[in-house]
């Protein structure tokens, strides 16, 4: 559920081997670019293997008030939506104006209903006891499941929600990089191809190595336009290299759409649909006649 702890983020994150002064240098940098919620930058919020989160300190709500009993309507709407084949879901609670709130879930695409409802359970549990008892507004990213609520709709599912990102400390020569640019297209189209109605998500691996394999992952809350998922899929591609260049994992995303690349597998093989048709006697027709 949780991210393994070989990765890297977050500025309480300390790797065994690497140089203390690279992290340094690296914190600066996350700073200034300001990927780092406050929430997260405050001592003790932030450990190894804890969850990604946003969670803005200027929006917060007063304790037992209606806000807070909405809240707790729309946590628990959510989890009992959460074994739903789709893996998503949004809802609202509360009528009166200030005090509505709108809220999803996104799991991960490859996860059963059952893993689904246990990753949502736990979100919706962590995010008011653990992690923003009192926000308004709040993101929550997990392995295997998002959790989003605010008190403002989400008809627009363009915002501004950070980036979010994490990275593995091993470099990979310039070959891996390409190998992992090529796959990432394929693995994009695949998720912009994906029947509507079905999640916008896909896995593609490829061999890297004899003995390594590429594992790639990306995904888009299903009611983004195709449109839409491929602008945000292509900006943290982008963004990759900006943050993650050549590493030997990454994980890069916000509210709207996610990518993941390991060395191992993380989510569970696909059956290749690509595979599939070549078992199949070819369609009437699309026989190749030989000629003369
Ligand atoms: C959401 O809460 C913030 C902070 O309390 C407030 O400034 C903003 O107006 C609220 N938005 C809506 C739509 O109620
Ligand atoms: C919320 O769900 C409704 C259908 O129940 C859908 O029409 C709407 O687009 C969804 N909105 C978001 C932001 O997911
Ligand atoms: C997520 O990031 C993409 C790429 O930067 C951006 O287009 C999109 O608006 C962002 N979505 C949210 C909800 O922040
Ligand atoms: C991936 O796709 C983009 C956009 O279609 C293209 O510009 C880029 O060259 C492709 N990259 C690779 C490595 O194929
Ligand atoms: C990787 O190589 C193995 C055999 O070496 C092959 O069976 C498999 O199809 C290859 N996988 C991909 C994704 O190309």
């Amino acid at each position: 559920m949780f991210y393994k702890l070989n990765l890297l983020h977050g500025p309480d994150h300390t790797i065994m081997g690497m140089p203390s002064f690279s992290v340094s240098m690296l914190l600066v940098v996350l700073s200034l670019l300001n990927f780092i919620s406050e929430a997260q930058r405050r001592p003790g919020q932030r450990r190894p293997g804890y969850p990604f989160l946003y969670c803005p300190e200027e929006t917060t709500f007063t304790p037992i008030s209606t806000y807070q009993s909405n809240l707790h309507d729309l946590l628990s709407s959510l989890t009992s939506n959460a074994n739903r084949e789709s893996g998503y879901y949004n809802t609202t609670a509360g009528q009166s104006p200030g005090t509505t709130i709108y809220g999803l879930f996104l799991c991960r695409g490859d996860l059963t209903p059952e893993k689904c409802q246990k990753c949502v359970a736990t979100a919706t549990k962590e995010i008011i006891e653990k992690y923003c008892p009192v926000g308004k507004v709040a993101v929550i990213w997990y392995n295997e499941c998002m959790l989003r609520y605010s008190n403002q709709s989400f008809l627009s599912t363009m915002d501004d929600t950070p980036i979010r990102y994490q990275h593995h400390p091993q470099d990979m020569p310039d070959r891996f990089t390409q190998l992992l640019g090529t796959t990432l297209n394929d693995t994009i189209s695949r998720a912009l191809n994906a029947p509507s109605g079905a999640k916008k998500f896909a896995t593609k691996e490829a061999n890297y190595t004899d003995l390594q394999t590429l594992y790639t992952l990306v995904q888009c809350i299903p009611v983004l336009l195709s449109s839409d998922c491929n602008i945000c899929l292509r900006r943290l591609k982008a963004f990759l290299p900006v943050c993650c260049n050549g590493k030997q994992g990454a994980v890069a995303m916000n509210s709207s759409c996610s990518i993941r690349y390991e060395i191992y597998p993380f989510y569970q093989l696909q059956v290749d649909p690509s595979r599939a048709p070549l078992l199949a006697p070819p369609a009437p027709g699309n026989v190749p006649r030989p000629k003369g």
